[in-house]
């Protein structure tokens, strides 16, 4: 699907491979101008070489979204460089699924990363976006953001948390113009889930858990973001939109 996102601009973080980056390529293949950003220069930059071949137009930013001045420098260079800023997609985000996360530091950065750095994300998009005149931010939170594990508390507690400040942003936005939903993935195949999934059995068993018996791909994340940026989702804002083929539908 193409949607008009000509003379549009883009932010995506986390954008060095997996759902970020598939997301990114739908953005430029739509039309928008794309700031790819990420921690991961090699991979950020890889996205847009892809972009490019692609015919579409990317820039690479580093940046640590539990950082407010690399937040605010990429907000401000997309406004600086390309005028506005009319969608973002708050993607970045870690996933400590070996560790003990009532470890202190872990803890920490998971919330730091995948809650705060969202909050960071959203108040800076925001602001840029009310002084321009509107846009439309989705946040990736989880299938984790609405029902738990007993595994990962903070990875649980952080993404509950995207859903709860994105409804937040939904109501305190909702009649400036500015539009913001969450997507709640199941289990996508993503260099997040590889390391795990490389193993056959454990593979079988990710797969087992969902009740299409597979694991989804990023780009069936990206349509749904780019969906809901699009003006085919203009009565849509506050939502969290699960897609993960079944898993939470028992
Ligand atoms: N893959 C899944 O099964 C799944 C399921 C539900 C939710 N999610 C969420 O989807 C999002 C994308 O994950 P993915 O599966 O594509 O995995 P991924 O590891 O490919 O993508 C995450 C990206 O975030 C970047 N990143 C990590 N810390 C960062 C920081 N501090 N600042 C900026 N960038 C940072 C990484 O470099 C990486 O490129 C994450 O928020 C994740 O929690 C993934």
């Amino acid at each position: 699907m193409r949607y008009e996102f000509d003379g549009k601009v883009a932010l995506v973080t986390g954008a060095s491979g997996g759902i970020g980056r598939a997301t990114a390529i739908g953005f430029a293949k739509s039309g928008a101008v794309v700031l790819v950003a990420d921690v991961n220069a090699d991979g950020g930059n890889e996205t847009v070489a892809l972009i490019e071949a692609a015919g579409g137009i990317a820039v690479f930013q580093r940046c640590n979204v539990a950082d407010s001045n690399d937040v605010k420098a990429l907000v401000a260079r997309a406004v600086s460089e390309f005028g506005r800023l009319d969608f973002a997609h708050n993607n970045a985000g870690i996933n400590s699924i070996m560790a003990n996360e009532y470890d202190d530091e872990i803890w920490a950065k998971s919330i730091a990363i995948n809650l705060t750095g969202v909050m960071l994300c959203m108040r800076e998009e925001a602001e840029a976006m009310l002084k321009l005149g509107g846009g439309a931010i989705v946040n990736t939170a989880s299938i984790n953001g609405l029902v738990g594990n007993p595994t990962q508390p903070a990875y649980v507690a952080g993404k509950h948390g995207v859903v709860g400040l994105t409804r937040h942003a939904a109501l305190k936005h909702a009649r400036a113009g500015i539009r913001v939903n969450a997507v709640c993935p199941g289990v996508i195949e993503t260099p997040m889930t590889d390391s795990v999934a490389a193993n056959p059995e454990i593979r079988k068993i990710m797969e087992s858990m969902t009740p299409m018996g597979r694991m989804g791909q990023p780009e069936e994340i990206a349509s749904a973001v780019l969906w809901l940026c699009s003006d085919q989702a203009s009565f849509v804002t506050g939502h969290a939109m699960v897609i993960d083929g079944g898993a939470t539908a028992f």
